[in-house]
Formats: structure tokens, sequence, C-alpha cells
């Protein structure tokens, strides 16, 4: 085995290996336990202020165990954790900053393998993006998702369900007292939302990626056998180390194309697009927005369920999960099947035999639950660097759509005057939202899928086009066109749209333009100027060096990886 590199602290025979040691001692270690012991560390992202995370520290116990059977010493580490409901303005601002904190915590200290412990949204790319630029042996455990949500006798999905009924209150259908009384109903254990929203899809590219053990995505955080997935993940890791198999290994191009595909076959959320455009970028492996439609054209959808569909992921699981969605993909060629994974053997020997037990939930590709469902890449003078869409998630009505926009400048704007019965609006404009962007925010929030305008909900409208350079939610649902690149606060032809313009999209041509004339478009430019930056910290920094939607939004110095290695000692 090559030597150990928590060996470089431990072994030293002097002041240095002194420090190093003695100060551990004080929590009762042996000395014998500094003696070559792959040293695991367990990155984790408990929190109370986390609830999708909030079980974490009883996981950890659990990938513990695993680490001493095998012989390793597991020494758990706090990160930074980010909890997409409470966390303001958006938990996708702090998503880089985040994978500093990993990326650093894991590099300074004595570690030779790693396991991520991750669940609500952020967390999951943040330790991925931050272990990947130091590359060691790494595992990743999700938490698992929630037991579904039950409310007066149907199934109730986080997110999805708050945006279906939230409309219901706006139309007059629901009392505010009944959607106060879903509450309750909706969020009744422990675990991530259990939609297919971007926790769950995220935990879907872990698994699809090879970085963790089969069956990750699904298992939900109640049941015994995600504790069980978490010892195992204990053990593996510390062979890992033996092995030297590092994380950029397993995250090879043909990885991250198996992920965009079972993204598509699971109707995944749009924002697992940037989330691995920016993994990709810390691994060296070129990864574009033309990828995802070049791989995803044509597409299924194979799994039935919120908010493309209606099941929950409890019934994923009891249908046998994300392995039984990759071996309908490996049958039918649409997967790179000797993707090495990290217990050692490639993903088709891992899921090859994996059984559908429910193909209400999960269909085979031969007869789908979606046709042509990935996500699509549109461009256009409206989005020079392209945009997306959730073809899983649109109305058909709308996918070939010519409209008068009714453009909104900011958040701010669009709140004061929605709700407004005198707003010039019909089911067939197009709702415009400006400045949500990476910049624009700052931190790209979920706010692409804008409610509709009362008065047509009172019509029984459901659905209507709407464009932003924001995110939307992984739990949501319409036709939404998002992450305008380049975004309006960059200057992007997005920031010259006027409300009346005429906008026509065509999702099948992959055409998303505006009907403005260019010497029009160069007269608003002129009279345009660039948000102030922030005025200190992280947003200042954050705003100055961040990336655009189409580039992963990582931050310009973060793309790349620096390994493990620390030439200095500390004292
Ligand atoms: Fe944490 Fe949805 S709020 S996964």
């Amino acid at each position: 085995m090559k030597k150990l590199r928590s060996q470089e602290w431990f072994a030293r025979q002097d002041k240095s290996g002194f420090i190093y040691r003695s100060w551990l001692k004080n929590q009762g270690w042996p000395h014998d336990l500094f003696e070559g012991r792959p040293v695991i560390g367990i990155c984790n992202t408990w929190s109370e202020l986390t609830p999708c995370n909030g079980h974490f520290r009883e996981l950890a116990e659990f990938v513990k165990r695993g680490v001493w059977e095998a012989g390793g010493f597991p020494l758990e580490f706090p990160v930074m954790s980010l909890g997409e409901s409470l966390l303001r303005p958006t938990a996708m601002l702090f998503r880089n900053l985040a994978s500093m904190d990993v990326e650093e915590s894991i590099r300074g200290n004595p570690i030779d393998g790693v396991v991520l412990l991750m669940g609500c949204d952020k967390t999951t790319p943040s330790l991925l993006m931050g272990a990947a630029s130091c590359d060691l042996p790494t595992i990743g455990v999700s938490g698992g998702p929630m037991l579904s949500g039950k409310f007066r006798g149907c199934d109730l999905g986080s997110g999805t369900g708050v945006w279906q009924i939230s409309e219901q209150v706006r139309s007059g259908e629901m009392k505010l007292s009944e959607f106060f009384e879903a509450e309750s109903c909706m969020h009744r254990s422990k675990g991530h939302c259990m939609t297919m929203g971007t926790a769950s899809t995220m935990a879907s590219m872990v698994e699809a990626l090879g970085m963790s053990l089969p069956g990750n995505a699904a298992i939900p955080a109640v049941d015994a056998r995600r504790n069980t997935l978490a010892q195992l993940s204990g053990r593996r890791i510390v062979q890992l180390v033996r092995e030297d198999l590092c994380m950029s290994r397993i995250l090879t191009r043909n990885a991250f194309e198996n992920a965009i595909r079972a993204n598509a076959a699971i109707g995944g959320s749009t924002n697992a697009v940037i989330h691995l455009i920016a993994l990709a970028g810390r691994v060296d492996v070129p990864l574009c927005l033309a990828d995802f439609d070049r791989l995803g054209i044509g597409m299924p959808c194979l799994v039935d369920m919120q908010p493309s569909g209606s099941h929950l992921m409890e019934d994923f699981f009891y249908a046998g999960g994300l392995p039984a969605v990759l071996r309908e993909l490996g049958e039918a060629e649409m997967l790179h099947r000797d993707a090495l994974t990290v217990n050692g053997k490639s993903i088709w020997t891992n899921v090859k035999d994996s059984p559908c037990w429910n193909r209400a939930v999960i269909h085979s590709f031969s007869q789908p639950f979606k046709q042509n469902a990935g996500i699509a890449v549109l461009r256009g003078n409206l989005a020079p660097e392209g945009a997306v869409i959730k073809l899983s998630a649109t109305s058909p009505h709308l996918v070939q759509h010519r409209g008068r926009a009714v453009v909104f400048e900011s958040i701010e704007d669009f709140h004061s005057r929605i709700d407004d019965e005198a707003l010039d609006v019909d089911e067939n404009s197009v709702l415009v939202l400006k400045n949500c962007g990476p910049r624009g925010y700052p931190g790209m929030a979920e706010v692409g899928n804008m409610p509709l305008p009362p008065k047509l909900l009172r019509k029984g409208i459901k659905d209507m086009v709407r464009i932003s350079d924001a995110r939307m939610s992984g739990t949501a649902y319409g036709t939404v066109v998002l992450h305008v690149s380049p975004e309006a606060a960059a200057g992007g032809p997005l920031a010259f749209l006027e409300s009346g313009d005429f906008i026509s999209l065509d999702v099948h041509k992959r055409v998303i333009e505006c009907e403005v004339d260019e010497p029009t478009l160069r007269a608003r430019r002129a009279n345009w100027s660039a948000p102030p930056l922030p005025q200190r910290g992280w947003e200042r920094l954050y705003v100055k060096h961040v990336l655009q939607a189409h580039q992963g939004a990582d931050l310009d110095f973060l793309v790349g990886n620096s390994g493990a290695r620390v030439g200095r000692d500390s004292h």
C-alpha cells in the first residue's frame, strides 16, 4: 500500500509529530491508532438549521462502525451546511463558499479518505466539488428522502405540493387555514425532499456518477437499510484508501455522460445541469450545455414521480430505485457500462440484474413514462449562451408559443404587481423575470417558476410560458425557461427586453427569440448600466468572480483542483 498521507502528520518523530498526536489524544485515542491506520474524514453537513440533514450525527455513527470494522480510524468534522428551506437569500449563493470549506478542511487535515454526508440540495454539489478539488479516495453517502407526505388521504410531495396548493389558495379554491394544516402532513419524518427535486436528483447523480455504493439515491432516511449503506460505505472507504482509488478515476467523462442520461430518465432537476458542469470543472472534464442536449435528445423519462408525475421517492425505492433505471439505460445502450464506481466494480456489473418491482413507477425504456423528456438547451438572440427547459415538466400546448412579454425588472417588482387585477396579462402572455441570475440576485435564486396571476388562475389557467435568468426548485414544474445566459445583470439581452415585445419559443427547434430588431436592442443597451457591486464581504467576492449559469456558476478561481498536498507544517 502507498504510504498513507496521514503519516505525514502522525509518523513524525519530532516536535511537529508530538503536536499532531498529543492534542488529538485529549479525546482518549490510544497511541496505536496513529500507527498506520487509514484516517477517514467524515465530512458532516449536520445542522439543525438544515432540517433535511438533521439526522446526520446518527448516520455518521454508522459510517464510523464500518470504518472501525475495516481497520480505519474515523474522524468526523463539520462543514458549512446549506439548508434550502431557511437560508436567505438563497442557498445557492453559498454553494461555492461551502465547497471551499470542504476543500480546505480536507486538504489541511491528516485525512487519507473521505466519506461525504450529503442531503439537502446544495450540500451534495458543494461537498462533491470541494472534495474533487483535493482528489482523495472519496465515497458519497446521501441522507435519504423523507417518507411520503400524506394529506387528506393523498400523497403530498415536498415543494411540488406547496406550489400546487398555494395556487389553489390564490385562486380561491382553498382556504388559508386548510393550507396551513398541510404543513404538518407534508414533512413527517427525517430526510430530504421526497419528490424528484434537486436533493433526490443529486443523490441520483452521486449514484449514477459511481460516487456511492449502489442504491444510495432512494433508500428512505428512516429505513434501516440507509444505516446499513452508511456502514458499508465506512468499510469500503478504508479499502478505497488501500487501493488508492481517487475521485478523479471515478469522475470521468463517461461517468458524467451516464449522469446526464440518468437525469433525463428520472425526470431530474434542471439544477443538476449547473452542478454537474461545476463539478466537471473541478476534475478537468470538459462538459458544457451542448452535452446535455446532445446526450438528452430523444431520451425518455422512465420514472413517474413528482413533479413530472405522481409518485414519491418511497415508491421509487420500493420499485427498485436507481439501479432499476440504470439497468434500463444499459440494456438500451444508453450507459457507458464500463464506468468504474467506488465499490471497485463497473456500473453495469452493479446494476445488470437489478429488478423492477413496479412498472407504474419505473417504466421500461421501450414503454417509457414520457417520450423526449430530457433537459433541452435553447438558444437565440435572447439567450446567446443558452437557456434550459425541463421537457418532462412542460405543457405540450406551450412548447411552441409566441406571446407578448410581461416584464418584471426584479423579484420585488414581480411580487408588487403579479396580483394586481389591472396587470395587462392574458394566458398567451410570456412572463419574464430579470436580474435573478448568479450576479443579479445574487446567487441565482429558485424563483423562475413565477406564480401565475390570480385572475388567470381563476379562469382555470394552470401554466404559462415563463422566462428568466433564475433557477427553479427541482420540485417545480411548468413551461419555464431558466438559466438564461448571459444573465440580465451581466448585460445579457434579457436586460433589454421590455413589456410588449414579442417572444417566440420553439422547444422542438431549441430556439428562444425576442422579436426586437438589432438597432432597437442597441439603443436600449446604450441606456443600461450594470447593477452596483455589493459593498463588502462574501457577496462582493461572489459577484466579482461568479461564472455564468452555462459555465456552472462556480467562482472563476475555484475551477480545477490543487490535489491534497500541503508542503508546510503549522508550527
Ligand atoms: Fe432540503 Fe428540499 S429543502 S431537500
